[in-house]
């Protein structure tokens, strides 16, 4: 294998689940795009109006579930939980190549989108966030490299998306210039938009599994939580079953950790123990007093939900079919014949 081409399936391994939507486009229940009919949506406004429920409903999505500071401000991943450094807000972040496993001249730079003037998207219009979100299209044309997970966002709810966008430009303004993404020849021509997605109607809240997975997919929980081949596709039997490598300096500093994520299934060797008190527990507290939980899981984020929301995710997460597969950070990384990465516990696969 030719070293780009090496470089490219790395990536993919890196961002592991990000990609898995593509090959899901086809079933219907993850991807509700039938198009609107008759029903007239509030993205279609030039300006979404700015109403206090909107606000408040997109400050619960945007500093919960959806989690866009994690990557959209430098993080200060000393604390517990973590927290953008003050004043840098959705000011932007450049990740590092040694984190994504990328080589130059490719450079993911996750932009400014507070509402400065000069450097942020003060002048972006709310139909830039729309395409962005839902199709991986950048303010200037460009497809956003999927790190972005638009792949997963496009399913919320219009009203949810239009919640989201009020409460993001609204937000401070961050006067830092970042530096553009650079993609090489090869990414550019690997990532193609998404088709629009017409209309999405609200989630069926009365159902909870079905809204726990409204909620399981727009939180990009499969991204991390399912291991994928060295081609970024993901094991069709390890759904949400852990494993999949995530580098970064996840304790402050500069020094690169490797955590894989774990197995979320109700198996044995997954969270069968957990019960819903349990679960939100760990959600809210960052794991276990013996075992905390790496800064990359967004807990920091996911702790501002509320119980009924956890505990429909939660809900989600049981209904998931039983994965037998073992990690744990705790141990040794030693080889797994079923991921086929080494991680703790990968023996015992
Ligand atoms: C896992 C990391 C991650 C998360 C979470 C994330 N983003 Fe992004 N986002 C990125 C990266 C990286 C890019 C830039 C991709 C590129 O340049 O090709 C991006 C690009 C964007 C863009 C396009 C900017 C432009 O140039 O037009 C918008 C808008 C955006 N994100 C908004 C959001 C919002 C709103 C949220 C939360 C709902 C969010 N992002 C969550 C990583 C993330
Ligand atoms: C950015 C990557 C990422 C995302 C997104 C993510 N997780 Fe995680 N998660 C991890 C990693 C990595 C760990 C393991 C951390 C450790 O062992 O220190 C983890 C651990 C967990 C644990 C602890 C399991 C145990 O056995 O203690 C739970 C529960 C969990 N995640 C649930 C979720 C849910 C639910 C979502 C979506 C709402 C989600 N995660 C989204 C990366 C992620």
């Amino acid at each position: 294998m030719n070293r780009p081409i090496r470089a490219l399936c790395t990536f993919l391994t890196i961002i592991t689940g990000f990609l898995l939507p593509i090959q899901r486009s086809s079933g219907a229940s993850q991807t509700p795009s039938q198009p609107a009919t008759s029903t007239q949506s509030v993205l279609d406004q030039e300006e979404i109006p700015r109403t206090p429920e909107r606000l408040a409903r997109g400050k619960y999505l945007v500093e919960g579930l959806l989690q866009c500071p994690a990557c959209h401000s430098e993080t200060d991943f000393s604390k517990r939980p973590s927290e953008p450094f003050s004043g840098k807000r959705l000011g932007g972040s450049i990740f590092p190549n040694s984190t994504l496993r990328l080589q130059e001249p490719n450079r993911i730079v996750a932009p400014n989108i507070s509402s400065d003037l000069d450097y942020g998207a003060g002048r972006w219009k709310d139909a830039d966030f729309v395409r962005a979100l839902r199709q991986g299209i950048g303010h200037d044309g460009r497809t956003l490299f999927p790190l972005m997970p638009y792949f997963y966002f496009r399913n919320l709810s219009d009203e949810d998306l239009a919640s989201v966008i009020v409460y993001e430009r609204s937000s401070a303004p961050v006067h830092i210039k970042r530096p553009k993404t650079i993609l090489s020849e090869q990414f550019k021509k690997a990532f193609q938009p998404l088709p629009p997605v017409e209309h999405v109607a609200e989630p069926d809240r009365s159902d909870r599994v079905k809204y726990g997975k409204y909620l399981v997919v727009a939180g990009h929980c499969h991204a991390c939580h399912t291991p994928t081949d060295d081609r970024g596709t993901p094991y069709p039997d390890m759904e949400f079953a852990g494993g999949a490598p995530l580098f970064g300096p996840w304790q402050g500093g500069t020094e690169i950790r490797r955590v894989h994520s774990l197995n979320l299934t109700a198996d044995a060797s997954g969270i069968s123990y957990f019960d819903e008190a349990m679960f939100i527990n760990v959600i809210r507290n960052g794991g276990f007093p013996t075992r905390p939980l790496s800064n990359i899981m967004p807990w920091a984020y996911f702790r501002n939900l509320t119980d009924d929301d956890l505990g429909a995710i939660f809900a989600y997460l049981r209904a998931l079919k039983p994965v037998r597969h073992h990690v744990d950070n705790t141990e040794p990384a030693t080889y797994c014949k079923q991921c086929k990465t080494k991680h703790g516990l990968g023996s015992a696969n």
